[in-house]
């Protein structure tokens, strides 16, 4: 039997609040400190499922790490540090887990297998074997290597000039943790910037790597220096609230220290193109990344709008929350050039439109996209999350929108990317 949460309308959403650390950032802190030299600790890590999944996996390859309070010690011994692990690497439903690490062990002069759960099972692997495998690697997987689990027979690998077929930061990511090991230069070039957090925190540990607009290059044989790493709120999950604040009247909701990182800032550049009145105060830089605290007011006229082409990768996990703040939109919202959505930890252009279709939206799923015509509201059913968390939580916004009740099946895949949701909800929801 699948647990069952229920959502009442919420007057509006009140009051200041802070998140769980950015998920992209905490995976890849944990990763580049485990290979610095020396101790680091990372400030405000996610503790969510995903990043735990990395983190043990670490520790399964003899990473030494301490977690006190919201730091983690991490006691990384270097490049060559890591031990070949006993038992398979279990990524759990943690796509960013399996796609970096498949680079990094490619490397090591050991054997390991990564594997998942049903979800992550039957995600596209190809895309990292391929360039991977030109690289030097050793790896197969099921069905020719399009699908987990992936075993890896670790070998010395050699710099590419690879050009990515679609905007990556987990390819380009998986690429960039290889090429440190790799014997020469490895250039990586993109059709569109994908989130940067690899690049700027791999500078920050003192990497030197080449930015030249959308191309990297990366020396192989860099070496890591173990620091202090502070990790901002996450903008993904700061998302819920700001869309939840635009599209509830009378709402004012403040959220401190977010993540604003411009390659993840599309959502809220979407919104202030709508029409929502929301305001980036305090903008500072800590350890190469933006961040500020967000101001949000509910009761402003938003307008539907296009959102394609180099705009999907800066909103891409944004999606499903922007499709719901859409129906209380005036007019057309035609998001498009978004076929990636379908296959992340579930088809989100069908769920999203499927759940908001049966609580009265007006959608039209399309190929690579989703078209709404914005209504002013939606009523209150069950809703399916197709353990997604964040079709979850968008479909829980939509349910405090919403007139009447929504319930929504088999909650709890939220706490793959923020513990602590409904807790923190509870704080802003005036019913
Ligand atoms: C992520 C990159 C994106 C994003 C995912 C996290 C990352 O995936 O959707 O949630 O941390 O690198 P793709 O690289 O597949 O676009």
């Amino acid at each position: 039997m699948s647990s069952l949460l229920t959502i009442t309308p919420a007057k509006s959403l009140q009051g200041e609040i802070s998140l769980p650390g950015d998920k992209s950032i905490s995976h890849r802190a944990i990763i580049l400190a485990s290979i610095a030299k020396g101790i680091s600790v990372v400030r405000g890590w996610q503790k969510g499922k995903d990043c735990m999944a990395t983190l043990n996996i670490l520790r399964m390859m003899g990473v030494k790490t301490e977690e006190k309070g919201d730091d983690l010690i991490i006691h990384g011994e270097g490049k060559a540090g890591l031990e070949e692990p006993a038992d398979i690497l279990d990524c759990e439903n943690s796509g960013t887990t399996m796609r970096l690490l498949a680079g990094l062990l490619s490397a090591q002069g050991f054997y390991s297998v990564l594997s998942g759960d049903s979800s992550l099972r039957r995600r596209p692997m190809r895309r990292v074997i391929s360039p991977l495998e030109r690289m030097g690697a050793k790896i197969s997987g099921r069905e020719n290597g399009q699908f987990p689990p992936l075993s890896i027979m670790g070998s010395s690998l050699k710099g590419i000039d690879y050009s990515l077929p679609i905007p990556s930061a987990q390819v380009k990511s998986s690429l960039l943790l290889a090429a440190l090991y790799a014997k020469g230069t490895t250039l990586i070039t993109e059709p569109y910037r994908s989130r940067d957090h690899t690049e700027l925190m791999l500078k920050f540990l003192g990497v030197n790597l080449e930015i030249d607009n959308l191309t990297l290059k990366v020396e192989g044989g860099a070496s890591l220096i173990g620091k202090e790493i502070s990790v901002p709120g996450d903008i993904s999950a700061a998302a819920f609230f700001i869309g939840g604040g635009a599209i509830i009247k009378g709402s004012q909701v403040k959220i401190l220290n977010i993540g604003l990182n411009p390659t993840r800032r599309g959502f809220i550049d979407v919104l202030l193109q709508m029409g929502a009145d929301i305001r980036v105060l305090n903008l500072r830089e800590k350890c190469g990344e933006e961040l500020g605290d967000i101001e949000i007011r509910g009761g402003a006229t938003l307008e539907g709008t296009l959102i394609r082409g180099e705009m999907i990768p800066r909103i891409i996990d944004e999606i499903p929350i922007l499709a719901v703040v859409a129906c209380f939109a005036k007019g057309k919202t035609v998001i498009k050039d978004a076929v990636e959505l379908r296959v992340k930890e579930t088809d989100r252009i069908k769920a999203i439109a499927a759940e908001l279709h049966k609580m009265g939206a007006q959608t039209e799923e399309k190929r690579d996209g989703i078209i709404i015509e914005g209504t002013g509201k939606l009523k209150g059913c069950q809703c399916q999350s197709y353990k997604d968390h964040r079709i979850a939580m968008a479909l829980i916004i939509a349910g405090l929108a919403a007139e009447g009740k929504t319930e929504i099946v088999a909650p709890e895949c939220i706490e793959t990317s923020f513990p602590g949701f409904e807790h923190t909800l509870r704080k802003v929801v005036r019913n």
